[in-house]
């Protein structure tokens, strides 16, 4: 039996490929998938993840939507990314969202289960809400995987969204410094490893999922091929299902402890700054340092291609 687990996305084009490395680990018992607006309007992302569970054969796993904007300030989406729709413009449906709120079902699912996983792939929004309304949450998160943070760590531990802010952290910095303040067992898995060129699909990578026939590969294809098209990038990066593969096999990563804030004015709005004084003793976050990109990226694939 796999971990019990929620997944919190804003379902895009790496969010959905991270729902389908969920939908087909073991290691993983996917209670939920949880939508938050963030890559495109909520209605979007509730309704695209609710589709590629449904591709990938889990309408077993409900969908519950969340928060429609971030905690303050106005919601500022990515459709030159992901496409208008979210999905690479694909218009899918299928599959069904409940009318239960994101937040109180991430309580009362964990409440059930006496210990569950929560993985974020997306704004945190909806975590910070639970644990806002819901203190004792942290109680029953054994561990809180998230993509999101650039963290100095690598070469690569530099923004997206601004020269020093991931976007997931820039679209609602108040969530994450309420996450990162929660006592919740966060492992922050940035741009430090998300953007190591080992990670990525490559244009070889991505023409070998048309041949593998099934669904899941024949999605994965066209949504990493839009992608690579619209942003220009060599490479399809694996934002989101690293977060999941971390759940699945965390000895993929390294891992340094560190006390972690948000700016929440000016222009570095969003940054998440790592405390590494060494005279000051605020721990608690484990920001991943390290990762064995070519282990991740055959785990993915062979998941997708239904290789167990
Ligand atoms: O910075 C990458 C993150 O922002 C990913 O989660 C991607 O889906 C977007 O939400
Ligand atoms: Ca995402």
């Amino acid at each position: 039996m796999g971990k019990p687990t929620i997944l919190d996305v804003d379902t895009g084009i790496d969010d959905a490929l991270a729902i389908l490395l969920a939908a087909y680990s073991p290691e993983l018992e996917l209670l939920a998938v949880t939508a938050v607006a963030g890559n495109v309007h909520l209605e979007k992302t509730a309704r695209n993840s609710a589709a590629v569970l449904h591709i990938a054969g889990r309408d077993d796993v409900p969908v519950y939507p969340g928060a429609r904007k971030p905690l303050i300030g106005k919601l500022r989406t990515a459709e030159w990314v992901h496409g208008e729709d979210g999905l690479a413009g694909l218009g899918l449906s299928g599959g069904r969202v409940e009318r239960e709120s994101a937040a109180h079902m991430m309580y009362r699912l964990a409440k059930e289960h006496g210990s569950i996983v929560v993985v974020t792939t997306g704004p945190l929004t909806n975590l910070a809400l639970a644990v806002s309304t819901y203190p004792d949450l942290v109680d029953y998160v054994e561990k809180h995987y998230m993509m999101g943070g650039a963290y100095g760590l690598t070469r690569y531990g530099f923004g997206n969204a601004s020269p020093t802010a991931e976007f997931n952290v820039w679209q609602d910095p108040e969530a994450a410094e309420i996450v990162f303040e929660s006592g919740l067992n966060t492992y922050a898995i940035g741009l430090d490893v998300t953007m190591d060129p080992s990670t990525g699909l490559s244009l070889e990578d991505i023409e070998a999922l048309k041949s593998c026939g099934s669904p899941a590969c024949t999605l994965a294809y066209h949504v990493s091929k839009f992608y690579v098209e619209r942003v220009g990038d060599p490479l399809m990066r694996l934002h989101d299902p690293l977060a999941v593969a971390a759940a699945v096999s965390e000895e993929l990563f390294g891992f340094e402890e560190h006390g972690v804030e948000v700016a929440l004015c000016g222009k570095a709005r969003g940054t998440t700054l790592v405390e590494r004084r060494p005279w000051i003793k605020k721990r608690g976050i484990k920001v991943a340092s390290g990762v064995r990109g070519e282990e991740f990226k055959q785990l993915f694939l062979e998941r997708l291609r239904g290789d167990r």
